[in-house]
């Protein structure tokens, strides 16, 4: 038996055989929903090989089981290939969740805004996304399933159930392209206006490898940021990873509204 196919008997014989409809990853200072799921927590420290999730704001669980009446599998913490240099962290726990039956993957982050109209505490949807680090966690991948086509990676009919959510919650929920740097250095201001000129509308460390993963793996996929910040250099606030975790909590907010929307919607 694969490793993904034991963990995922695993994970049964505690939470239950249902497929969860939807798999959630929450992002920085995200994690708190989690709570609100009603059904089994999992540490990850009993799933093994499942990343460590080190990075405070973080909380390394998994929950199955119910919020607004979908049974879903929310992931409390991610692993980012900053702590390792490994791209490809999330992707035992993306293949755990295609074993148990899921297609749908909804992925958080808190992301800087390049753009004056999301400001902190607002939300982006990500209709695209540019992969500025170099890495890929397909990179070793064996066969011709490696040239994973990433046209639509974001999925059209997710988004389009995103920004129905919202706007019947009254959040907006501008689309934008998320750009992907390595981190854990927040980015210069140099390189804010560069990504600007190649496109993008908000800058972050994580979700493009989750993704990459996920479009690979044959689940379909939407993210949306919480901004924490404008990008480096764009206004007169300090970056840092305490003020990420300290912010995050007002977009946080309007994301949950959203997501139980979308959820009883699906429902
Ligand atoms: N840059 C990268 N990642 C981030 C930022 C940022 O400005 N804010 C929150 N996560």
């Amino acid at each position: 038996m694969s490793r993904s196919a034991e963990l995922a008997a695993l994970i049964r014989s505690r939470a239950g055989a249902e497929p969860p409809r939807l798999g959630l990853i929450l992002g920085s200072g995200l994690g708190h929903l989690a709570e609100a799921v009603r059904g089994e927590a999992i540490d990850y420290a009993d799933l093994p090989g499942f990343p460590h999730a080190g990075v405070s704001g973080h909380n390394p669980r998994l929950v199955l089981g119910d919020l607004e009446g979908v049974r879903v599998a929310m992931f409390g913490g991610r692993a980012h290939y900053y702590e390792r240099g490994n791209p490809a962290e999330m992707r035992l726990p993306l293949e755990v969740l295609k074993a148990l039956g899921t297609e749908s993957l909804i992925l958080t982050n808190a992301a800087g805004s390049l753009r004056a109209d999301i400001p902190p505490g607002g939300l982006m949807l990500l209709a695209d996304h540019i992969n500025l680090s170099g890495a890929n966690p397909l990179i070793g991948e064996a066969d011709d399933a490696r040239f994973v086509p990433m046209t639509e990676a974001h999925d059209p009919a997710m988004r389009a159930a995103l920004k129905s959510a919202a706007s019947a919650e009254g959040v907006e929920l501008p689309e934008g392209v998320y750009c992907w740097f390595s981190g854990p250095s927040f980015e210069t201001p140099a390189e804010i206006r560069a990504a600007k000129v190649l496109g993008a509308d908000a800058v972050g460390m994580s979700t493009v490898p989750e993704v990459i993963l996920a479009r690979f793996l044959g689940l379909r996929v939407a993210a949306v940021s919480v901004v924490t910040n404008m990008g480096a250099g764009m206004s007169a606030e300090a970056i840092s990873h305490e003020h990420t975790k300290a912010m995050a909590p007002l977009g946080a907010a309007k994301l949950e509204r959203v997501l139980r929307r979308y959820l009883r919607d699906l429902a």
